[in-house]
């Protein structure tokens, strides 16, 4: 079983919008995805297992900071320690590109997403500020989210 982690290339934009779409209610659509994964100041990632993607990230440049847009696993591989692996390989090539200005993680997670939750604050992100009814449901209810973030170079992997 050979598992990697590399930059994603716009080939990737369908399988990575099925893995969307399988885990969030408001599914991006394939252009969507291609559009994010091409646009300059995103830099996404995905890890594969035998070369099929099993989990990506979706992370945008702003400043000194790096958000993550999304980051997912396929149902079939959750808990296997794949997001972890992805963002920790991630946080090693921002450490060790001097020429990129990143020093902080940054992202909102909505309050009741507790496996995400889970995901971070195994990493070492602490939360940071609360945003109330951050985020509107498909059924109208609105969901507070909380900051998280963390220093780059420096998650708990
Ligand atoms: C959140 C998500 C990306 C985690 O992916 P994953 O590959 O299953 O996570 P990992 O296996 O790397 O988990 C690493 C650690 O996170 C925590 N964790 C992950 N999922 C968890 C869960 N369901 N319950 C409790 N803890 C969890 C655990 O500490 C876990 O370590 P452990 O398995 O040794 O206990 C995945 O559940 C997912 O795709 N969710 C839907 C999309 C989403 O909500 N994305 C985040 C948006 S902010």
């Amino acid at each position: 079983m050979l598992i990697e982690v590399r930059e994603a290339e716009p080939g990737d934009a369908g399988r990575v919008a099925d893995i969307h779409a399988a885990c969030f209610a408001k599914a991006w659509s394939k252009l969507d995805i291609e559009r994010m994964l091409l646009a300059e100041t995103n830099s996404s990632w995905v890890l594969t297992r035998n070369g099929d993607i099993c989990a990506f990230a979706i992370l945008m440049w702003a400043g000194d900071d790096v958000e993550i847009l999304t980051i997912a696993t396929a149902l079939e591989w959750k808990r296997c320690g794949y997001a972890k692996q992805l963002l920790c390989a991630c946080d090693n090539a921002f450490k060790n590109n001097s020429d990129e200005a990143a020093r902080r993680w940054l992202l909102e997670v909505a309050v009741d997403n507790l496996p995400a939750i889970a995901l971070y604050e195994s990493l070492g992100f602490e939360q940071i500020a609360k945003r109330r009814n951050y985020y509107r449901r498909e059924d109208g209810v609105n969901v507070d989210a909380f900051v998280f973030s963390a220093k780059i170079g420096n998650l708990g992997c």
